[in-house]
């Protein structure tokens, strides 16, 4: 049976996507530009021709709508599919704001893609990734990455653009899980209530494409003050769209503040950590290698874990023998 298995990074947005022009798509309101994770990864194999449609994520086999979520995703590729069975592993916790739909979609992507025999060209994969969740257009690519609106009425030219390798600049994100519960509300309905909302959802809109040319310009220059500071304005204008809708979200926990805090005072005593969030309370502070220790021992008190990661590459895939 036609088999292949693809293992994809996470990465993480420097400046957020938060908000969908076009929701079926997967259009985003905003331009991003994320940095992919090394050791985080999302390993996925995809058979052709089972007996039925089996899901199995992280040992256990999944019904309902995320098993759905995984096969209306298996239609795109192909809407003539066989029956097929999905096996997919991640190292580390999912739906917690770990942007794990960013490396599961690329590697679904990626897998399903090659085990039909389709060209993987990153591009295609890309504008395909991006269907399943919006975050996973960046993952077809290592180290820095941008995601570029795109003018398409189809989509077509809304996907990732890379930036710089990862080794280009061996920055480090720390990051701090604070909470492993899954999270309460899904980012598509977090992204709806803050546009449908939030008074300051158009102020986001308007200042985005700014902020992604100013991170693109720090990366190029490796400026990590610019990037660090450019990257917290974007993750707390993100999270001001949520503290202001109607009913407000708050996806922080207790420790989430306490890591913040931690930051804010390192930052006071000369250390350069900036500090961003997702859809979830886990903190990831972006800082250079030779402060990474510190910055995780100031963490460590207010975490379950702490995870020092770089950049990481791109997907890969293999055929099965
Ligand atoms: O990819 P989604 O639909 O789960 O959205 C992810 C949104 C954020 O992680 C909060 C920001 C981002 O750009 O990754």
């Amino acid at each position: 049976m036609p088999s292949a298995t693809a293992t994809a990074h996470p990465n993480i947005a420097l400046v957020k996507y938060w908000g969908k022009r076009d929701i079926p798509l997967n259009l985003p309101s905003v331009p991003s530009l994320s940095l992919t994770l090394d050791r985080f990864a999302t390993t996925t194999t995809v058979t052709r021709g089972a007996a039925e449609d089996e899901i199995v994520l992280d040992g256990a086999r999944v019904e309902g709508r995320a098993a759905e979520r995984v096969l209306r995703f298996l239609d795109l590729i192909d809407p003539d599919r066989p029956p097929c069975r999905v096996q997919s592993t991640s190292n580390f916790p999912v739906a917690a704001g770990l942007a794990s739909s960013s490396s599961a979609f690329a590697a679904l992507a990626l897998a399903g893609s090659a085990a039909a025999g389709h060209d993987l060209n990153p591009i295609r994969l890309s504008v395909l990734a991006r269907r399943g969740s919006g975050s996973a257009s960046r993952s077809l690519w290592g180290g820095f990455v941008e995601w570029r609106l795109g003018e398409a009425a189809d989509g077509s030219d809304s996907h990732g653009v890379p930036v710089a390798p990862p080794e280009h600049w061996d920055v480090t994100m720390v990051v701090a899980v604070v909470s492993e519960a899954k999270k309460a509300v899904g980012s598509t309905e977090g992204m709806e209530r803050s546009r449908r909302t939030s008074p300051y959802f158009d102020t986001w809109v308007a200042t985005a494409a700014a902020d992604v040319d100013a991170a693109r310009a720090a990366v190029l220059a490796r400026d990590l003050p610019r990037l660090g500071e450019v990257m917290e304005s974007s993750t707390f204008k993100m999270h001001a769209t949520l503290h202001t809708a109607r009913p407000p979200i708050f996806y922080q926990a207790p420790g989430t503040l306490a890591c913040l805090h931690a930051i804010f005072g390192l930052r006071a005593a000369g250390v350069g950590a900036w500090a961003t969030m997702d859809a979830g309370p886990q903190v990831k502070v972006l800082c250079a290698r030779a402060d990474a220790e510190r910055v995780a021992a100031a963490l460590r008190p207010h975490a379950v874990r702490v995870e020092i990661l770089g950049p990481g590459g791109a997907p890969t895939v293999e055929h099965a023998p």
